[in-house]
């Protein structure tokens, strides 16, 4: 799907940049179809971004080059070195040029503690997945080793999970204010956006995912989890309620079932098993992602895709920049390395993501990790192991 996407995107994008031919060779019999030759070479902005993101993103191109994927790659210097140097956080028109230019975005992550307001991360990250408008957050959740996991008895069969993550509203909008600040009447307000539109384009969006994308083994996804909190926030809870029970009448071969946040953090470390699709808000999506990492392995082995179908979208671990472990070569690449395949999936290249995850895979099996999750690796070397690998394959 993804590849046709992009294609018909190429296409389309050409289509209406020339819609003088179209009108022109609508007379004209037997016409040559106006479009270009469709160069399989995908372009891909790279943004490593601060702390381990500088590390664990060159072991993910590594491993992307070592695949042969057919691919473009250009770095970008955004974050809180360039932002010291120079103010920039993104140049003038940057969020267009990549639209523009590229067909994906890999990314690191963002957060110096140079950078105290944390300005920069604001302005690309969340600024990326807001006026880029990619509405989708998709977070697998798979265990590739059962000695990954903190829970006992669970193996890598039990946990195959997705988070659909709503990416681009809620308490993320910061929409709000201060007031009286720094008196004893001091008040702050931090809103909840919740629009009907982006509430329902993102259940829409999760049940057509579970339609789209069986498990590993070849089963198809069921049941769809919606995770909110309308016990108490009745107001944007009634919305997305409403929304819901609509759209899941759509699915009738799909289960609809809820659980609420807190209840649901409860059931994933008791038993993950029950999992199959969650779909849930923006601050709630990101707080059960990293739980759901804890069952992984840790955010060393997350991977994630930040997506509006059809357009140029980004991936990044699910990790930050980790300022702690930063710069020691200990930082574990897997997730990264996991986020780069699962962007070359999206991008069509099938061959070479499944080769880069069963590389992982296989580290994994062989304690050819990093120490997070029980090997002795430095961050290059579990990389260039596993680049050997896909090289090999
Ligand atoms: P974090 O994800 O950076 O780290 C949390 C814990 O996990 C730390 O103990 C860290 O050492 C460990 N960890 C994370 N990634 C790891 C990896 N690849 N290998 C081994 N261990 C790993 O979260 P934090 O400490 O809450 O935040 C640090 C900074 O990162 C903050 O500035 C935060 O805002 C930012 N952040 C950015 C993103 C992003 O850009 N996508 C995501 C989360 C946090
Ligand atoms: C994530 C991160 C970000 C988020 C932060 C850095 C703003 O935690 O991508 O999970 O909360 O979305
Ligand atoms: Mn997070």
């Amino acid at each position: 799907m993804p590849a046709e996407v992009s294609t018909l995107t190429t296409a389309l994008r050409f289509f209406q940049a020339n819609s003088a031919i179209q009108r022109s060779s609508a007379n004209l019999a037997p016409t040559v179809l106006p479009f270009p030759p469709v160069s399989p070479k995908k372009r891909i902005a790279i943004i490593p971004g601060d702390g381990i993101g500088k590390e664990v993103i060159p072991e993910a191109v590594k491993v992307i080059t070592a695949s042969g994927a057919d691919v473009e790659l250009s770095q970008f210097d955004w974050g809180a070195d360039r932002y010291l140097v120079d103010g920039v956080t993104v140049p003038p028109d940057g969020f267009a040029m990549l639209e523009r230019d590229f067909d994906a975005i890999l990314l690191g992550a963002f957060g110096d503690p140079r950078v105290a307001s944390n300005i920069h991360a604001k302005e690309i990250l969340l600024g990326m997945r807001f006026k880029m408008d990619l509405y989708a957050n998709v977070r697998p959740v798979r265990l590739m080793d059962a000695a990954l996991c903190p829970l006992k008895g669970i193996e890598p069969k039990h946990i195959d999970f997705v988070v659909i993550r709503e990416n681009t509203e809620g308490v993320y909008t910061d929409a709000g204010g201060v007031f009286k600040q720094g008196t004893p009447d001091e008040i702050a307000v931090q809103e909840d956006i919740n629009t009907r539109k982006g509430v329902e384009r993102i259940i829409r969006y999760a049940f057509e995912y579970a339609e789209r994308h069986p498990k590993l083994d070849g089963s198809p996804r069921k049941r769809v989890l919606m995770c909110d909190k309308s016990n108490a926030m009745t107001h944007a809870g009634g919305l997305w309620q409403r929304v819901f029970k609509e759209v899941s009448a759509e699915y009738p071969q799909i289960k609809p079932e809820h659980m609420y946040v807190d209840a649901l953090c409860m059931q994933m470390v008791r038993d993950p098993r029950q999992f199959d699709l969650v779909v849930t808000n923006n601050m709630f999506g990101d707080i059960i992602t990293d739980l759901a990492a804890g069952l992984q392995g840790g955010l060393g082995m997350a991977a994630s895709g930040n997506i509006h179908p059809g357009r140029t979208s980004m991936f990044e671990p699910v990790h930050g920049s980790a300022p702690t472990i930063a710069g020691k070569n200990v930082a574990n690449p897997f997730g990264a390395i996991l986020t780069a395949a699962m962007m070359l999936g999206y991008l069509g290249m099938a061959e070479q993501a499944n080769r880069i995850e069963a590389a992982v895979l296989e580290a994994v099996q062989q304690k050819r990790t990093t120490q997070d999750v029980g090997g002795a690796l430095g961050t290059r070397e579990a990389g260039d192991w596993v680049a050997e690998k896909v090289t090999r394959a």
